[in-house]
């Protein structure tokens, strides 16, 4: 078994170390929703991850313009799962509200749409520039004391960014339990940048989006295969030569995988809890969220990993 990350997600959060990305439920015109899938397929989706054990659920407030969040309150009030889900979403920190009483508000309105009387993890999106936004910290420990949010995060944070927040949460007594930055096999910047090093300094949970490179771990892109949901969109920009450039990367994700009977997406989530971070890639319907959740209960070799480690060093 992966290490457990329950305690990187601190306290009363017992998570698997795997969950699952909500920003393509109800965003239409990034990812196809209403199209492709809709409310029928993403609630599926949440009730086999629970019945899977990924019970950890990351949306935002600027998911769908709050569609995601609401889809999340629907499908927790519908039920039909057993267990408890865990919610995780995020303060978009824009110039015009960075006053602490701008996230106080947000806190509520994401509680109204979500349903819920506690969020769970509520995570900063993105690192503003502004002095001022420092400030946010102070109002997340605010939210905590009245009891609205468990645990706090940070996302798309640096290391000196997340150590600074870090020190200014347990100035208040709050421990930042994550950071959510990009990182999987194509793109592995967090173990140049420092951010990876200073998860495990602080033992602060690194939450890994886009883990699946937007579907180009899956292996069903080729050249000439038609791309889905937001590869249709961006699939275009990147091309037929860097596809041809992740292609060696599938074909040892797909070898791997015939020796464990795991798909490629499952070697490549795999990889990810083997770092120690905790992976959410998005699951827009049943099939994709129960193939995911094959990544949990088993491991990959030394050999293996450092065959993988070879041949995404470009990806440094
Ligand atoms: N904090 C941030 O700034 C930030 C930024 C980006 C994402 N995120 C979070 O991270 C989550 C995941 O990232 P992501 O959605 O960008 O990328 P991802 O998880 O790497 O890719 C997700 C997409 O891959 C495809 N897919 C998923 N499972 C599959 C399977 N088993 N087989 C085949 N295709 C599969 C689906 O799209 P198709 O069916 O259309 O191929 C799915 O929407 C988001 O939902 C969000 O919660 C956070």
């Amino acid at each position: 078994m992966q290490r457990e990350v329950t305690e990187g997600l601190a306290g009363d959060l017992k998570v698997a170390p795997l969950g699952v990305g909500a920003w393509a439920w109800g965003t239409s015109r990034l990812w196809g929703y209403g199209q492709e899938y809709g409310r029928r397929e993403v609630g599926d989706a949440f009730r086999a991850s629970m019945a899977e054990g990924v019970t950890l659920f990351d949306t935002a407030e600027i998911y769908g313009n709050g569609a995601s969040e609401r889809i999340i309150g629907e499908v927790l009030r519908e039920g039909g799962f057993d267990g408890t889900p865990v919610i995780a979403t995020k303060f978009a920190p824009l110039p015009y509200r960075l006053s602490p009483r701008s996230l106080i508000s947000a806190v509520d309105r994401s509680l109204e749409r979500l349903g819920v009387s506690t969020i769970d993890l509520y995570q900063i999106h993105f690192p503003s520039p502004l002095p001022r936004a420092m400030g946010l910290m102070d109002a997340l420990a605010e939210v905590v004391r009245e009891g609205k949010v468990r645990q706090v995060g940070v996302s798309n944070y640096g290391a000196e960014q997340m150590r600074r927040a870090h020190d200014r949460l347990a100035s208040h007594g709050v421990r930042l339990a994550s950071n959510q930055v990009r990182y999987s096999l194509l793109d592995r910047a967090s173990e140049t940048n420092g951010v990876l090093d200073a998860c495990r300094d602080l033992d602060i949970t690194l939450i890994a989006y886009s883990p699946i490179a937007q579907g180009l771990l899956t292996g069903k892109y080729g050249p000439g295969t038609k791309p889905s949901g937001i590869m249709r969109r961006f699939g275009r920009a990147f091309g037929e030569q860097n596809l041809r450039k992740v292609e060696p990367v599938v074909q040892i994700l797909r070898e791997i995988g015939e020796a464990h009977a795991k798909e490629p997406t499952q070697v490549a989530l795999n990889w990810l809890m083997g770092q120690g971070t905790l992976p959410i890639p998005g699951a827009k319907n049943e099939r994709q969220a129960r193939q995911n959740a094959g990544a949990l209960g088993w491991s990959l070799s030394e050999d293996e990993k450092e065959k993988l480690d070879l041949a995404t060093l470009g990806w440094r």
